[in-house]
């Protein structure tokens, strides 16, 4: 079928606007009344509690979207996670057995780089499982079982629904690897769960940010740099902010482990350079918060322009911002669902601002089907 713009200018803001519902459509039947079950994913209880470990396959946003499922499914299961760019993988002979999980991450199913891993991975003989957009695709189809996620077509070249309901899929996959196994972890997974079913709404309201970005895009549309700061779940969504700001505004843009700014980036701050901050929860992360808070305060020290992107109520950033964009309060662990859409939004505004063509990027693909 046809995919329409309808009242958008562009499917990029067509596609950032679809995705509350595509987050609810990849949720529904999978998470009901605070439990996840996820038949389609083709993995016995006995065989979930026999794993020793798991890895995550994928690349360019998918790729992000596995770092914040690692995060994830360490803190809510015994289960080590470690991951790779897909390209990598299979060229280091990675140590895999059949109580490793591979779980491949690609909306198209066809990435080249990933199938390659993937298959890989099913020689060596682990469990492979993928988290797909794509009824039929390769990767569906090569995988031991499939997670799907439903964000329908998009036809943005860069990633925004696939994203977002990847990330979904990975909570639900990690929240039900942490039931099967009898999850160790302070936070209480039925109010996790709860905390997911809400994010659609909560993720609807981050759409009445365009005007406030788009006028913040105008004013950085002559930039030339542009850096992300993020820690624990922020530092992925920061290194997405930065490759979609790469991808579509052709912006040098870098994403940093704010932690890490003091062992090097923080060379490359000066007058005028807008940092873009992904700020921990306020009220359930305190010590993670103030850390941040120095970071912002270094790099503002020293001429940076600060665009914070923080939880509604969380008033000890105005003064360190020149820039605040609000976000709804969620449980800490499921903010990269929130906190990626203004992010999606700012890079398209600032695209768009400079004048380029945000649904076809120059030298990019929707799907790369060469390694
Ligand atoms: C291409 C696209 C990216 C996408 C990546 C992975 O490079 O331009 O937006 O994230 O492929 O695609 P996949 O289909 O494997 O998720």
């Amino acid at each position: 079928a046809s995919v329409e713009k309808g009242d958008y200018p562009y499917f990029m803001l067509k596609e950032i606007a679809e995705q509350p519902q595509a987050v609810a459509d990849t949720l529904a039947g999978s998470l009901v009344d605070g439990r996840v079950s996820l038949p389609g994913l083709g993995l016995s209880e006995q065989c979930i509690r026999e794993l020793t470990s798991v890895v995550v396959i994928a690349c360019g946003s998918s790729y992000h979207a596995g770092l914040i499922a690692q995060q994830a499914i360490e803190r809510w299961t015994d289960l080590p996670v470690h991951v790779e760019v897909a390209s990598e993988f299979r060229y280091r002979e990675p140590k895999l057995r059949s109580t490793t999980l591979v779980v491949a991450v690609s909306q198209s199913g066809e990435s080249m780089d990933t199938l390659m891993a993937l298959r890989h991975a099913q020689q060596a003989g682990a469990t492979v499982v993928s988290i797909c957009n794509t009824r039929g695709s390769s990767m569906a189809r090569e995988s031991h079982g499939v997670l799907y996620t439903e964000a329908g077509t998009e036809i943005g070249v860069a990633a925004t629904k696939t994203f977002l309901t990847q990330v979904a899929a990975g909570y639900l996959l990690a929240l039900h690897l942490a039931g099967v196994r009898g999850g160790q972890t302070t936070d209480g997974l039925i109010e996790v769960a709860e905390a997911l079913a809400d994010i659609p709404r909560a993720a609807r309201q981050l759409l009445a940010t365009v005007p406030q970005l788009r006028a913040l895009a105008a004013s950085l549309a002559d930039r030339d740099a542009v850096l992300f700061l993020g820690r624990q779940l922020g530092y992925p969504v920061a290194m997405e902010g930065a490759l979609k700001l790469k991808e579509l505004a052709y912006l040098h843009a870098e994403a940093f482990a704010a932690g890490e700014l003091k062992h090097g980036p923080i060379a490359l701050i000066e007058d005028g350079l807008p940092v873009v901050v992904v700020m921990p929860s306020a009220s359930q992360q305190p010590l993670l918060h103030e850390k941040m808070m120095s970071n912002i305060q270094e790099v503002r020290a020293r001429g940076a322009v600060t665009v914070v992107i923080a939880e509604q109520g969380d008033e000890s950033v105005d003064a360190c911002a020149d820039a605040v964009v609000r976000m709804p309060t969620t449980h800490f662990m499921l903010a990269p669902l929130l906190a990626s859409i203004p992010l999606q939004i700012l890079t398209c505004e600032l695209a768009l601002a400079r004048g380029c063509d945000v649904d076809q990027p120059r030298n990019l693909a929707k799907s790369v089907t060469v390694e």
